[in-house]
């Protein structure tokens, strides 16, 4: 079988982000598990705030298709987000939701199609003590149930994440590294499941 793909998403690009350096984590689990990881800047799509006039007169921005493109040739995501007041922030929650008017085009499938059946893993970071996790189950019925991903049971919220790295971007303390792992090897075995059955 060829290499898993792996699309690996922040939900902050602001420099310094605790939760890009989750997802750097878990990218090189990934890679040292012979995944193919492509590493996704969200805000490099630069798209405007969702508006159904914008839409009606300019159509569906570019950076939408990038992200459906993206996603077509991955065979899951690994989604790392903060949480903003209980939530998944608007780069992330905006950007699927200009992925889901994507129609069929050219012959792509549309948005929701990208997405329907791909498996995803989901990851959160704070320095709070919670670590993000009440925002994990909005993002799990997010993906879930209007875009019919497959959220894997197992997910990490780190706590603490301003403390939690070393210079070099690793986690210090192991248990934490050991769910981040979690995450990835169920991600991951349900991923390589899902392509054999293909
Ligand atoms: C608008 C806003 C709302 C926030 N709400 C929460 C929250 O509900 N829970 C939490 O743990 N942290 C919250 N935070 C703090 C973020 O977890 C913190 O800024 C974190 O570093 C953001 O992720 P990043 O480092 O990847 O950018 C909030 C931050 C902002 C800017």
């Amino acid at each position: 079988m060829d290499p898993l793909r792996l699309l690996v998403v922040s939900g902050s690009e602001r420099s310094g982000s605790l939760n890009r350096r989750l997802a750097a984590v878990g990218a090189d689990i990934a890679r040292a598990r012979g995944v193919q990881v492509t590493v996704f800047d969200l805000r490099a799509l630069a798209l405007p705030l969702y508006d159904g006039d914008l839409q009606k007169e300019q159509g569906v921005p570019d950076g939408a298709r990038r992200l459906r493109d993206a996603l077509h040739a991955s065979d899951a995501l690994l989604l790392v987000t903060p949480e903003y007041n209980g939530f998944p922030p608007p780069l992330v929650t905006n950007a699927f939701d200009w992925l889901s008017r994507l129609e069929p085009e050219d012959g792509h499938a549309s948005g929701l199609a990208t997405t329907a059946g791909k498996p995803a893993g989901l990851m959160s970071a704070s320095p709070g003590l919670l670590g993000g996790l009440r925002s994990l189950n909005f993002t799990r019925q997010f993906l879930s149930m209007a875009f019919q991903m497959m959220p894997v049971p197992q997910q990490f919220a780190l706590a603490r994440a301003n403390d939690a790295f070393d210079e070099a971007g690793a986690l210090k303390d192991p248990k934490a590294q050991a769910s981040v792992e979690a995450v990835l090897s169920a991600l991951l075995r349900v991923t390589t499941a899902l392509k054999a059955a293909a």
